[in-house]
């Protein structure tokens, strides 16, 4: 996403879908934090407020939704007025096309909508004369390799991939080349996150283990990874 994170661990969006939290997660030590998902101009607007109020320890995703209408047009123009709204102050915007928990992937519907925020994005680039990355999120499971590589192509800044099933995610890191591939969905500890990181992985999300664990577990994740991914002998 042309972005650098203090540090590889990211708190998922659904956690803070308002942005009143943004204060005290700050200090759990993430380097990436996404509010949202936020659905409406309105909810969008008042995350906004609480989001500028804080001073930046770690990058701030903005995971929008718009609804489908079933009109190309104006779901387009609903996505470009939620991205616009968002623009200057988001360091990266997720289009959140993960749909229902456990529904079937629709492959077709999913690239069509990639394509859609993926062209809205760089239009709003074009009009604004600023660049804001957009990733784009979606359950790995059921998504063909083929179908991963014309994902690739449509004009996104990265993928965050949900998935707990290791080969999946390793074929996504290589189907999705050069583009890079946050990794979401059952990592519960440093040993996961070293996992995601060394199958390709650019930066990995949590979100039911800081549920179950607290606030502290996010540091002690990261002294894990840091012991695990240290060199042998290394000081
Ligand atoms: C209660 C709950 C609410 C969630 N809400 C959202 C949401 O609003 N937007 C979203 O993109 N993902 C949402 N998610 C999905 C998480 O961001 C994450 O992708 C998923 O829980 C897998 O990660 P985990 O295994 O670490 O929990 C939610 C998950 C849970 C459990």
């Amino acid at each position: 996403m042309g972005l650098t994170f203090i540090n590889p661990l990211g708190l998922a969006a659904g956690f803070d879908d308002s942005g009143k939290l943004l204060g005290a997660l700050a200090l759990c030590g993430f380097g990436s934090i996404e509010i949202g998902t936020l659905r409406t101009p309105a909810m969008l607007s008042a995350a906004l407020t609480h989001i500028s109020c804080h001073p930046r320890h770690a990058r701030i995703g903005i995971n929008l939704a718009a609804t489908d209408t079933g009109d190309t047009d104006e779901t387009a123009e609903r996505w470009r007025t939620l991205m616009g709204l968002a623009w200057d102050t988001a360091d990266y915007l997720v289009a959140n096309l993960s749909g229902p928990r456990g529904a079937p992937v629709q492959v077709d519907s999913l690239i069509t909508k990639v394509a859609m925020v993926g062209a809205t994005c760089r239009s709003l680039a074009r009009a604004r004369g600023s660049r804001t990355p957009l990733a784009v999120k979606f359950a790995l499971e059921q998504v063909p390799t083929a179908a991963l590589g014309i994902l690739r192509d449509c004009g996104v800044d990265a993928m965050i991939g949900v998935s707990t099933d290791h080969l999946v995610i390793t074929r996504a890191v290589r189907a999705l080349a050069p583009l890079q591939l946050i990794s979401v969905g059952g990592v519960r500890d440093g040993k996961d996150i070293a996992t995601r990181l060394t199958a390709g992985a650019a930066l990995v999300q949590i979100h039911s283990v800081f549920c179950r664990r607290g606030p502290f577990f996010p540091r002690r994740m990261l002294v894990d990874l840091a012991e695990r991914m240290m060199p042998l002998g290394g000081g």
